[in-house]
This record gives C-alpha cells, sequence and structure tokens, in this order.
C-alpha cells in the first residue's frame, strides 16, 4: 500500500495531524528522527487509521504515492532546512513538501524559490489550534503554488476545522510566504487580543474589586454575547481555576511574566517595514517584554502613584459593563490593525490574498476563533476593496455607541494608575485616524527647521523649505 500523505517530525503537533489525516480515512507515512517516536505513535494510536511507519527517509519516500505529500512539523529555522535537505534529493518533479511549522514567511520564501527551481512544490503553511486543534481539527492558511494546492487542498479540506455554516477553515493564501505570513500576523492579532483581555482583567479586579472567580463569571457572560470567542472562553477557565497546592486562585501563584517564542515580535517587525501602524500588537509584546523584565520592575516598585479605590456593588457592575464596551471597541482596532498589514504585506508581495476569506477561515480551529470573525468576513465579502475595517458601517457604528465607555474605562485607568496599554493604544489609533488635523504638520515644521527636510503645503502643490536662520522667507525646494 502507498500513503497519500506523510508527516515526518512526531512532537506532539506532527503526531496529532497525522493520526488527524488518519483518522479521516488516509493513509498516513511516519517518520520521526529517533524512530522510538515513530514506534510509539503506531503502538498507542495505530488503530485510529492506516498508519505506515518509516525508519529511514528512504523508507518514507518510498511509501508516499506520487506527487508525494509530506509535511515536515519541526522546530522552525535551522531543523526546518536540515529536513527539507534530507528529503529534497530524494524527491522528484511535482512532489510537494509542507511545512507546517511557525517558519517566518521570508524563509518560507526562499525555500520555496530554491525548491521551485529544482522541482518541487514547497507550501509554507500556518496551521493554528494549538495540539487540539492539530488533532480534531485546526485552521489552516496554506501558501505556495496554486498546482500545489490543487493536489492538498482536499486532504487540507478534510482534517481541518468547520466554521458554524460547514464551511472547512482552509483557503489557498496565497503563493509563497503568503500563509505563513497570514499566520504571522493571527499570532500577533492573538498577543493583541490576549492582552486586551488581561487588561480588562485587570479593571475588574482593581476598579470593579471583583475576585478572579467573580471575574470568571463575567467572562463567561461576555462570551455569550458579541464577544463570543476561544480566548474569552479559556479566560473564565483559567480564572476561575484553584491551585491545589495553595487553595489560592491559580492566577494568584503563576508568576506575572509573560513569554513569547517570536511570533508577535516579527509581525511588528514586519509592520515597521511596511509602514502599518499596528500599534495594538506592538503594546502587547512589549507589555510582555516588559513584565519580565524583574530587576526593573523591582527597581521601580516604589515610583509614586495612586492605588486603585475598588467600587462596590451597582457601580462596580457598571464599570464591569464598561469594560466590556471598550475590550470590544480595542478589539476592533487591532483587527483592523492586523488587517491592514495583511493588505499591506498582500501589496508588496504580489499576494492578492483575499481578506474576506482569511477572515473565513479564521471563523474555526484556530487561537483566534471568535463570532466576530464572520462579521469581518461580512465586511470584506461586501466591499473587498474595504480600505480599513473601520470604514465599514457596521463596525464604525458599533465603535461610535462605545466609545463614551471606552473613554471613561480609560479614564478611570488612568486616574486609578491600571496600567492598559492596549486600551490606550486602540483609542489614540482611533482618535489619530479620525482627527481633522494631525500634529504631524509641526512635526513637519521642526524637521525642516532643524535638517532643511521640506513639507508640503496645503494650499499647493510642490514641495518648500523655510530659511528658518535667515529671513524665514519660503523658498521651492
Ligand atoms: C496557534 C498558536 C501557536 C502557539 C503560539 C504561542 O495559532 O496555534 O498561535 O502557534 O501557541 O505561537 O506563541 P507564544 O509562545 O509566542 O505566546
Amino acid at each position: 500500500t502507498s500513503a497519500q500523505i506523510g508527516v515526518t517530525g512526531l512532537a506532539v503537533m506532527g503526531r496529532n495531524l497525522a493520526r488527524n489525516f488518519a483518522r479521516n480515512g488516509y493513509a498516513v507515512a511516519v517518520h520521526n528522527r529517533t524512530a522510538s517516536r515513530t514506534r510509539a505513535l503506531l503502538e498507542e494510536f495505530g488503530d485510529e487509521g492506516e498508519f505506515i511507519g518509516a525508519e529511514t527517509a528512504a523508507e518514507f519516500v518510498a511509501a508516499l504515492e506520487r506527487p508525494r505529500r509530506l509535511v515536515i512539523m519541526v522546530k522552525a529555522g535551522d531543523p526546518t532546512d536540515a529536513v527539507i535537505e534530507e528529503f529534497a534529493p530524494l524527491l522528484e518533479d511535482g512532489d510537494v513538501i509542507i511545512d507546517g511549522g511557525n517558519a517566518h514567511f521570508a524563509d518560507t520564501r526562499r525555500r520555496e524559490r530554491e525548491l521551485r527551481e529544482r522541482g518541487i512544490h514547497f507550501v509554507g503553511t500556518g496551521i493554528s489550534g494549538g495540539e487540539e486543534g492539530a488533532l480534531h481539527g485546526p485552521s489552516i492558511m496554506p501558501g505556495g503554488s496554486a498546482e500545489s494546492y490543487a493536489s492538498l487542498g482536499p486532504l487540507l479540506e478534510k482534517i481541518s476545522a468547520k466554521a458554524a455554516d460547514g464551511a472547512p477553515c482552509v483557503t489557498h493564501v496565497g503563493p509563497d510566504g503568503a500563509g505563513h505570513f497570514v499566520k504571522m500576523v493571527h499570532n500577533g492579532i492573538e498577543y493583541a487580543d490576549m492582552q486586551l483581555i488581561a487588561e480588562a482583567y485587570q479593571l475588574l479586579r482593581d476598579v470593579a474589586g471583583y475576585s478572579p472567580a467573580q471575574i470568571a463569571e463575567v467572562f463567561r457572560t461576555w462570551n455569550t454575547g458579541r464577544l463570543d470567542s476561544y480566548l474569552i472562553e479559556i479566560t473564565a477557565e483559567v480564572l476561575s481555576h484553584v491551585d491545589a497546592a495553595t487553595g489560592k486562585p491559580f492566577v494568584d501563584v503563576v508568576a506575572d511574566q509573560a513569554e513569547q517564542k517570536g511570533t508577535g515580535r516579527w509581525t511588528v517587525q514586519l509592520a515597521l517595514e511596511l509602514g502599518v501602524p499596528v500599534s495594538g500588537i506592538a503594546e502587547a509584546v512589549f507589555a510582555r517584554s516588559l513584565s519580565g523584565h524583574t530587576a526593573l520592575r523591582e527597581a521601580s516598585r516604589g515610583l509614586a502613584g495612586p492605588t486603585a479605590q475598588p467600587l462596590s456593588g451597582a457601580e462596580a457592575d457598571a464599570f464591569a459593563d464598561q469594560v466590556e464596551q471598550a475590550l470590544y471597541a480595542s478589539k476592533i482596532v487591532s483587527y483592523t490593525q492586523g488587517f491592514h498589514e495583511i493588505a499591506a504585506g498582500s501589496a508588496e508581495y504580489d499576494w492578492n490574498i483575499d481578506l474576506g476569506a482569511v477572515a473565513a477561515i479564521w471563523r474555526g480551529g484556530c487561537i483566534i476563533r471568535a463570532a466576530f470573525l464572520d462579521r469581518i468576513r461580512a465586511a470584506y465579502d461586501a466591499r473587498p476593496d474595504l480600505p480599513s475595517l473601520l470604514a465599514d458601517e457596521t463596525f464604525a457604528t458599533e465603535i461610535a455607541e462605545a466609545q463614551h465607555d471606552w473613554r471613561a474605562v480609560l479614564g478611570a485607568a488612568i486616574s486609578q494608575g491600571v496600567p492598559t496599554p492596549g486600551f490606550a493604544a486602540a483609542l489614540a489609533y482611533y482618535d489619530s485616524l479620525r482627527a481633522d488635523r494631525l500634529p504631524a504638520a509641526l512635526t513637519q515644521g521642526q524637521r525642516d527647521y532643524f535638517g532643511a527636510h521640506t513639507y508640503r503645503r496645503t494650499d499647493r502643490e510642490g514641495s518648500f523649505h523655510t530659511l528658518w536662520s535667515e529671513d524665514r522667507s519660503e523658498v521651492q525646494a
């Protein structure tokens, strides 16, 4: 027999992905650098479907039907290149290598180009949903050639998550690195969502004066409304969890230093290069890194500032409702920024990414899955050239309704000394965009003053310079 798909790299993501293919009726060749992992998979899960265990690279390749489809699930970076180099010489024209790790899209572009020259399709694909998603249905973001998608797409559609309307959460995102780029931005948005939720939690704790268990209830309620999402759901779970050893709320015994593996940072780095303001995502990345600066935090503990005075009763409950508004409005802004970055990447690299389709495949399976994404899909489907999500009438109206509370929450946060970088960045973005005039005009004046960098005028075409150190007359530059 021959396998329709192969998976090499059988750590938990690879193993679960292989099982997902097998459970969906595909014969799956499985391979791992150390063969004990392969044997363990066959022993533990061999009865879930048809697995073909391969001990060597040659056996693995020989087990695959042509054109071969082999999925690499190893660490991003050098290990991925090493595995590609191990298999590529054994492959033939038209075979497809799929990289399902969190690769940087620039690496994916390079690998795709190099392998294309050798007649091999390379599909860098984002896979979101963690271990559970890999097993039961992830959201899948493949890049690469249209030809490779024709051969691979049906399998991915089968194993992917399905949205509420039954649509598979996979689409051919675009050529070369488009899939990994979109996964990168997915993770940036994931960071922003998590940061906004964290700020909402802190406000409910310090300003509303709620306990973690009470806050869990608030999130449970929010999860039945427009904020309905996986991250809100698990937030309630984490907050209601009690530490067995101490009997304290789990959230109070975990060290408050957030870690990161780098995809959020990449999103911001790329945004800087593309000139896209993703301030909410950037604040989320910075909040994580700030939390990890323990010595700096220790040295700063004595700095002056207010201590939050918790509200109580109906006032606390009213404040909690305002936080929901602030969270929702800030979330709209994060997604606006994230989709702007995807649009900018798509234009820069000629990917022609369908933003509505991206929103659609994020509706299920992935970490940021949410009811909300169906509305983003609808907004882009109605107007594929929508310049910004904020230009969509529904979102604009919702923000208009939320903004009073959004501002009130930020006012309370600032006066009571509760840090809310995500909420604040989102509101600043919103107010900057809607401003009639920005102080950028003054910035231009300063640049012209100290460096003769010139400026444009509102009333005439051309570039101008003021002779600041002479008679301050204006000259055409
Ligand atoms: C996903 C997740 C996944 C991973 C993050 C964690 O979509 O399934 O995003 O890719 O859990 O990369 O990232 P940090 O370790 O940087 O928080």
